[in-house]
Formats: structure tokens, C-alpha cells, sequence
């Protein structure tokens, strides 16, 4: 039955889960993002949307860096921990088992685990509503074929179902 919120609908998108590293001297953080995409394919930009008052926001806009890590469906309570605290109260690393791995070409390590990883140099910031728009260009990529994608919708966390055929 259709019915009609502005509120209520927004629970109706269906998103992945990005944990969003970024590093300020040796101050490192992670926090969950679904509003994270790719942008471009050449060159190949990413996009994260971060709120202004987020910790995340202050190291990605000093730093000019960030990573994407995106959640396998064996890493939900990591999207809870890091999306449901900040970096300004607590050390999120210590709060979960947040397995990590040197990038190559930023500061902000990966999260090991994650279904795909991306090392990210911002180059542009914008206002977008009431969040910061980070392009960021991608200078290394992972991925590991063995995981399942974390899927975000209704505020929870959902495994993907079975392939649906073409046609069917
Ligand atoms: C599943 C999930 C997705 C989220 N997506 C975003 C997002 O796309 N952008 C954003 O600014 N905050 C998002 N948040 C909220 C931040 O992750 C949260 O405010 C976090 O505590 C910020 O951490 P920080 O202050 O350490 O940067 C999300 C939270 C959850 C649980």
C-alpha cells in the first residue's frame, strides 16, 4: 500500500556501508558512511557526503585524504561502532576488533575484512545541504571476491539474497 512522508521514505533506500578512515597527525578515525559512491570512471573519483560537525570532517578537510573501506556482511558491528560514536569521546579501534592495513599512497590505513578498499586524495570539497561533498581521487583499489556486500536499509543491517536471473 503506497503512503506518503517525507520522513518515512528515506528508510526506503537501499545502501552499502562505507567505514571512512582519515588521519590527522597520529590521530586516526573511522566512521560509517552510506552516502559514499563512485563518481566517475576516468579518472576514477569517489564521493563521501560527512557532516560538518563529524570529527571525520576535520581530518579529511586538513589532511586532503581519506579511505574506503566497504563493509562485508561479516562487519556489521563495526558499521555500528563506527557510526554510532565519535572520535571526540572515545577511540573507536578500541571499542571493536577494527583490523587494519597500511595503504600505500595515504596515511589513513584500510579496514581488513572490508568486501572492496579504496585510498582516496581529495580533490575538491563542496557544500551540499548541511553536508561536506570530499571527491576524492582513487590512487589504490582492493578487493576480496570471497565476501558478501553489508547492506543498509530501514536503519538496519541486511545480508544480500539469492542472484535474481535477467528476464525473470
Ligand atoms: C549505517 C550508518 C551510516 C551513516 N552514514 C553517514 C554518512 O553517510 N555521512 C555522515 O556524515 N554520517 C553518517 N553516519 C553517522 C556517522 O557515522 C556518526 O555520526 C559518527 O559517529 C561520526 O563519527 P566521528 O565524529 O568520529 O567522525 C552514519 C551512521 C551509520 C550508523
Amino acid at each position: 500500500m503506497r503512503k506518503e512522508s517525507l520522513e518515512e521514505a528515506q528508510g526506503y533506500f537501499t545502501t552499502t556501508v562505507a567505514l571512512v578512515t582519515s588521519q590527522k597527525g597520529s590521530d586516526i578515525n573511522v566512521m560509517s558512511a552510506e552516502w559514499s559512491l563512485r563518481v566517475s570512471l576516468e579518472p576514477f573519483l569517489m564521493s563521501v557526503f560527512v557532516g560538518y560537525e563529524r570529527a571525520t570532517y576535520d581530518k579529511i578537510s586538513d589532511s586532503g585524504e581519506f579511505g574506503l573501506s566497504y563493509c562485508s556482511d561479516e562487519q556489521a558491528h563495526l558499521a555500528h561502532i563506527a557510526g554510532n560514536f565519535s572520535f571526540r569521546e572515545h577511540d573507536k579501534f578500541k571499542l571493536a576488533d577494527f583490523r587494519t592495513f597500511q595503504s600505500r599512497h595515504i596515511r589513513p590505513p584500510l579496514i581488513d575484512g572490508a568486501i572492496s578498499k579504496f585510498e582516496c586524495e581529495v580533490i575538491d570539497e563542496f557544500k551540499v545541504g548541511d553536508h561536506a561533498a570530499f571527491i576524492g581521487k582513487v590512487r589504490a583499489a582492493y578487493f576480496d571476491e570471497a565476501r558478501k556486500p553489508l547492506v543498509f536499509h530501514n536503519g538496519k543491517f541486511w545480508k544480500s539474497g539469492a542472484r535474481i536471473p535477467k528476464g525473470s
